[in-house]
């Protein structure tokens, strides 16, 4: 399996960060993995520019599930597409959190990103204390059931574990926690998908992902690349996780 390595960028970047898309394409021209970044929407179209005739593709990090109307502030996954961009990332737990996302708004916007022939980037993951309580395995698999758009397959649905109290903390889940979630999330979508879409659905981890702890994630036998924060914003950074992956 092609593994994917995609960049969030969150809520940073600009006009003088398209510098790092050049130099991220300059120094991997052809990688050897697929290679996504995810800026702020109105940056899309100027993303899309800076990297057409690159390898790497561009995402959105969120889309109404409608496709247009009376939704102020938001966009849809129609113009996300007709904007160059070929993914987008729903249910990252920061619009979880912030935006009170549920599950079955989650799935409605990846159908939705499907009708509009984009990849959706499905996040999940349990928080700290659900960790705690021993709960991981039981909120991954039921944020996957309920995430999971009807129609959802190995081509346009990619499944993002990220731990809640990993991510921009540092603090990385261990090889072991990865495997058995990931295991775990590969056999629950034996249940959700055909057998031939379970088995070649790409699983990211994502959650303080570094150069530097890159290889030995990517090495868990269900971790098909990474959803990569902070690490992304760095052509340097970005490229030392691209290089692992390959
Ligand atoms: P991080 O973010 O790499 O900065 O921890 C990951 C994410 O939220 O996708």
């Amino acid at each position: 399996m092609r593994p994917l390595i995609a960049g969030n960028w969150k809520m940073n970047g600009s006009r003088a960060a398209m510098a790092e898309v050049s130099a991220l394409a300059a120094a991997h021209p052809a990688p050897g993995c697929d290679v996504m970044l995810c800026p702020p929407a109105p940056l899309l179209p100027i993303m899309v520019e800076a990297a057409s005739g690159t390898k790497i593709a561009v995402g959105a990090q969120d889309c109404h599930a409608n496709v247009s109307g009376a939704h102020t502030g938001d966009t849809s996954a129609t113009l996300i597409a007709e904007l160059g961009a070929t993914a987008v990332i729903v249910g990252h737990s920061e619009r979880r959190a912030d935006h009170g996302e549920t599950d079955a708004a989650i799935a409605a916007k990846a159908a939705a990103a499907h009708q509009a022939g984009l990849i959706a980037i499905i996040c999940i993951g349990e928080t700290e204390a659900e960790r705690d309580a021993g709960r991981a395995l039981e909120v991954a698999r039921s944020q996957l059931a309920g995430s999971l758009p009807a129609g959802a397959t190995a081509a346009n649905t990619v499944i993002a574990y990220e731990p809640v109290w990993a991510i921009g903390t540092g603090k990385v889940a261990s090889v072991a926690d990865i495997d058995e979630v990931h295991s775990a999330l590969r056999t629950a979508l034996a249940d959700l998908m055909s057998a031939e879409d379970a088995a070649a659905t790409r699983l990211l981890y994502g959650g303080s992902v570094k150069p530097g702890n890159a290889a030995e994630i990517f090495a868990v036998t269900d971790v098909n690349g990474a959803l990569v924060g902070g690490a992304s914003l760095k052509a340097a950074d970005f490229g030392g996780i691209i290089a692992a992956a390959e």
